[in-house]
Formats: C-alpha cells, sequence, structure tokens
C-alpha cells in the first residue's frame, strides 16, 4: 500500500537521488549496451544521450509520490513506447531490477539506523513494482488486442492475423 508512510520514506531518497543518479543512469546504459540484443535497440549516442536525460526526469517524478492522472499517463505512455521498440517484458523487468538493486546499494551506504532503513527500502519497492505494474499492463492490454484484431479477421476477411511479438510463448 502506498499511504502517508510510504511518501515520508521516500522523501529521504530524493537527496540520495539527486548525488547518485547520473551514475546509476550512466552505468546503466553502459551495462545494457554490452549486450548486442539490446544494443541493436538503439540507433545511437544521441538517442541515448536524450534518454539519460529521460530516465533521470522519470525516476525524480516516480519518487516525488504525486500519483495524479499526469503519472499515470505518463507511466503508461513510457511502457507503449517499449512494447512499440520490441523491448522483451524480460528485458523490461532485469531493467528495472539494474535500478532497483542500484538504489537499495546507493541507500545502504547511507546513514540510516536499521528501522529507518528498512522503512525506506520498502517504500522504494512499493513505487518501482507501482510504476512497473502500469508499464507492463500495456504489453498486456496490447497484446490483448493483438490477439482480438487477429480472431476479428479470422472471422472475417480471413486475412492473416497480425503476428505475436517473438517474447510471447504461445
Ligand atoms: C534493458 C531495458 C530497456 C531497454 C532496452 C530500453 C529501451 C528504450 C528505448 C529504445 C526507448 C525509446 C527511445 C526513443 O524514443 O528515442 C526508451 C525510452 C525510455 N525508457 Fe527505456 N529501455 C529499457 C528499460 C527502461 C527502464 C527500466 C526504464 C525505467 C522506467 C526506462 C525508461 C525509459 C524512459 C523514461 C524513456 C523515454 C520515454 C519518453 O519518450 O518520454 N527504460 N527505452
Amino acid at each position: 500500500m502506498i499511504n502517508a508512510d510510504t511518501r515520508y520514506n521516500l522523501r529521504k531518497v530524493i537527496p540520495v537521488f539527486r548525488e547518485d543518479l547520473d551514475f546509476i543512469v550512466e552505468k546503466f546504459y553502459a551495462h545494457i549496451r554490452q549486450f548486442p540484443e539490446i544494443s541493436q535497440i538503439f540507433t545511437g549516442k544521441a538517442q541515448i544521450d536524450a534518454l539519460k536525460k529521460r530516465q533521470k526526469q522519470h525516476w525524480i517524478k516516480l519518487f516525488s509520490c504525486r500519483f495524479d492522472d499526469a503519472y499515470v499517463n505518463s507511466a503508461v505512455r513510457i511502457g507503449k513506447i517499449h512494447f512499440t521498440q520490441g523491448v522483451a517484458p524480460s528485458l523490461y523487468v532485469a531493467g528495472y531490477n539494474y535500478f532497483h538493486c542500484e538504489l537499495v546499494s546507493a541507500l545502504t551506504r547511507r546513514k540510516f539506523n536499521p528501522r529507518e532503513l528498512s522503512d525506506v527500502l520498502t517504500s522504494v519497492c512499493r513505487v518501482i513494482s507501482l510504476d512497473m505494474d502500469l508499464s507492463l499492463s500495456v504489453y498486456t492490454q496490447e497484446y490483448r488486442d493483438n490477439q482480438e484484431s487477429g480472431d476479428r479477421q479470422e472471422a472475417g476477411d480471413r486475412q492473416e492475423p497480425e503476428q505475436n511479438p517473438a517474447w510471447v510463448i504461445e
């Protein structure tokens, strides 16, 4: 549950982010570009540079805990971009996991007492799960829409239904 306590705990994350986020984002792109199957998704350095900025804005927005329509629309739009770009859900989740682990590591290096640290880490886990849930719901929805339009075509003009993405296990 995301409540007043979660918001209170997450206020402690923003200053850590301000110090460490640049480094975490740089490391993230350096890490994922080592994998040829991921590297080929990107068009080049200019795109990655622009993405680094957008990544930072996204995380700061998330930890500011304003869960309004603008936030939900943005999370869903970002999910849609990843779906359209062919980022497999397992890869997307692995990306979230990378950020989550880096953040846990940055926070545990700070001077929180054990109780405080536990509260902060639990709150971080909650909002990251929420964000991931919203983004990934797009994948389920798009997959369902594709299925339905395929079914309609089969029942109608019998054109070839749209192919499932490569990551869908039939
Ligand atoms: C390995 C996993 C990932 C890959 C391969 C990937 C790839 C991409 C690609 C190709 C784009 C579109 C770039 C463009 O339109 O020029 C994009 C946009 C973006 N990605 Fe990822 N991504 C990954 C994980 C993540 C994760 C975990 C997040 C965190 C939420 C994230 C946040 C964003 C944001 C904020 C944008 C910009 C959306 C906008 O246009 O406003 N990505 N990503």
